[in-house]
């Protein structure tokens, strides 16, 4: 399953309507949000140049009459579970359930060795790009290490990237120097991370434990073309997706913003998955059978919710 970054602004009509099975109705007319289509002589037709390839006028076409070709029917079967294509109306579906489901996803930090069989990944990829996208561009892409030795390979790497900064945070006068020159971020790093990383480094060098994916059996690295409109919330909302969809599957995961953060300041690390120079990787997943188990759904700290612009405001 690959995906072509070319067709990332695929904006040519792809519609296929079947005048004989339209019955006139303008449904597909009224979701289209391209204005692609028109009804002419009580039968849809394709007017516009452009489209953004989203599939609202087939899903809603109660005659199946209308095809999209830019859509790869593929992505709607799966291989380790069969999914109902037919839609959940608004209100129909369980919103205790979902809620349930999104806290009880937790990071995972403890794995088994077990490894995840590639079917279960390609579904999470597949159950990720259901997401929405900004105009649709779909930008992302999927990097699948799918075995400890893929892991352990990318983990080597990092390791010699934050050996390398720490040893650069530990002199103080370059810090000093650094600040002076408007560059705090040298300083942040060392009273922030310093510490945390160099038990990691000492933990993955001594064989005792690999705090930075945790033991997980498999990662996924999700990147995004960067002339996407909005390449990171798009890489952000399949990555979310992908998640929840893991801990259905019984799969544990953690995101790793170590690994994002060496990726940024180090591009040798993402040529090194082979992902081109014109995406940038939003996340790491790490992903393997969970070696933990809890007993209450996730708490969180006071939220900020706040109304605006409303007449009842004051
Ligand atoms: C952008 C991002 C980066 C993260 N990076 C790491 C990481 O490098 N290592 C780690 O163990 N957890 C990491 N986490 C997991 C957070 O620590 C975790 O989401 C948070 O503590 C809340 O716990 P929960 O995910 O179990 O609800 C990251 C989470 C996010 C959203």
């Amino acid at each position: 399953m690959t995906h072509n970054p070319k067709n990332t602004y695929h904006r040519s009509v792809t519609t296929m309507i079947d005048a004989e099975r339209c019955i006139g109705c303008g449904r597909c007319v009224a979701v289209c949000p391209k204005q692609t289509l028109t009804m002419k002589d009580d039968i849809a037709v394709v007017s516009g140049s452009e489209s953004l390839n989203c599939d609202h006028c087939a899903a809603v076409c109660p005659n199946e009459a209308i095809q999209v070709t830019a859509v790869d029917p593929a992505l709607g079967s799966f291989q380790t579970f069969s999914a109902d294509t037919r839609w959940q109306a608004h209100g129909r579906f369980d919103t205790a359930s979902l809620v349930n489901l999104m806290g009880s996803r937790r990071s995972c930090r403890n794995y088994s060795d077990r490894p995840v069989d590639r079917p279960l990944l390609e579904d999470l990829v597949k159950a990720g790009v259901t997401a929405p996208s900004g105009s649709n561009c779909q930008p992302w892409t999927f990097t699948i290490l799918p075995d400890r030795h893929a892991v352990n390979r990318l983990g080597r790497r990092v390791g010699d990237f934050f050996r390398k900064t720490n040893r650069m945070a530990e002199k103080r006068w370059l810090r000093t120097a650094l600040k002076l020159l408007g560059k705090p971020q040298l300083d942040t790093y060392f009273h922030l991370h310093y510490p945390t990383v160099e038990m990691g480094l000492s933990a993955w060098d001594g064989g005792e434990r690999d705090l930075l994916f945790h033991g997980a059996t498999a990662v996924i690295v999700v990147a995004a073309d960067n002339g996407a409109s909005c390449p990171s919330e798009d890489a952000l909302l399949a990555t979310g997706n992908m998640l929840l969809t893991a801990h259905t599957m019984g799969l544990g995961t953690c995101l790793v913003g170590f690994v994002i953060e060496a990726m940024r300041r180090d591009r040798s690390i993402v040529r090194m998955l082979s992902i081109p120079d014109q995406e940038t990787p939003y996340a790491v997943i790490a992903i393997g059978w969970p070696d933990e188990a809890y007993y209450r759904v996730a708490g969180r700290k006071p939220v900020v919710i706040r109304y605006a612009g409303s007449r009842d405001t004051h």
